[in-house]
């Protein structure tokens, strides 16, 4: 059994990963992969509820540390219960954020160190990176200005700063600048079914390597 592989869609509010993932699903589904679609946090019935606490806006002092392994505690189940499985029967998991929001939002938006980020990854992600990872990248205020277009309430994360996002966005370039092998970034900017469609064409030549044995 080949064991499938691990797509993530990072970036930050508004960038439009809900929008490119149902381009990327139907890409897999057009070539009859099979595949599992998830979220972080979250992901698992345990996961989801440490997903609603760290988004909850009733914790406004929760402290960077307290979040910083929130999001690994519902990462590890989630990888240990879910991801690993099914990469493990072939097939491809699509996840809506993984563990470089965790090196975005909680290292570059809180300032904890890369290091204590690194080594939860090593152990409490299992050392699992993504196969590829899409960075969708756009400016900051664009980015709010969609999210506000679309209306309802903000969440904890929603409730910060440009300059949080700032520094998140700036963690997730020097991210995709130090990987570029594994992480694609995307000018967010351009419209949706130009970016969807860039995330197309790199998926199917996914698909080919791997039925291929190459990746
Ligand atoms: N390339 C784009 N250009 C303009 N609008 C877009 C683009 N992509 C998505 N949108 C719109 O912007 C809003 C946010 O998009 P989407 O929900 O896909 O972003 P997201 O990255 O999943 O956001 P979140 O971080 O809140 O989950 C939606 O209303 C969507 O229709
Ligand atoms: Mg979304």
């Amino acid at each position: 059994m080949k064991r499938g592989l691990l797509i993530t869609f990072e970036g930050g509010e508004g960038a439009g990963k809900s929008t490119v993932i149902a381009a990327a699903r139907t890409a897999l589904d057009r070539r009859a992969v099979a595949h599992l679609d998830t979220r972080e946090p979250g992901g698992t019935p345990f996961a989801e509820g440490v997903r609603a606490l760290v988004l909850d806006p009733a914790h406004e002092n929760l402290c960077a540390e307290a979040e910083l392994l929130a999001v690994f505690a519902a990462r590890a189940q989630h990888v240990w219960a879910v991801i690993a499985p099914a990469l493990a029967i072939g097939k491809w998991v699509i996840s809506d954020r993984y563990t470089d929001a965790s090196y975005a939002y909680q290292g570059g938006g809180r300032g904890q160190p890369i290091e204590r980020i690194a080594e939860l990854e090593r152990w409490a992600a299992f050392g699992l990176k993504p196969d590829r990872t899409f960075l969708l990248d756009v400016a900051v205020e664009e980015g709010l200005r969609r999210t506000r277009a679309r209306g309802g309430t903000a969440d904890r994360m929603e409730r910060e700063d440009g300059r949080f996002f700032e520094r998140v966005r700036e963690a997730y370039l020097a991210r995709a600048e130090a990987e570029p092998e594994r992480i694609v970034r995307l000018d967010a900017g351009r419209a949706p079914e130009v970016v969807a469609a860039d995330v197309v064409a790199e998926m199917d030549r996914l698909v080919e390597r791997w039925r291929a044995g190459e990746a």
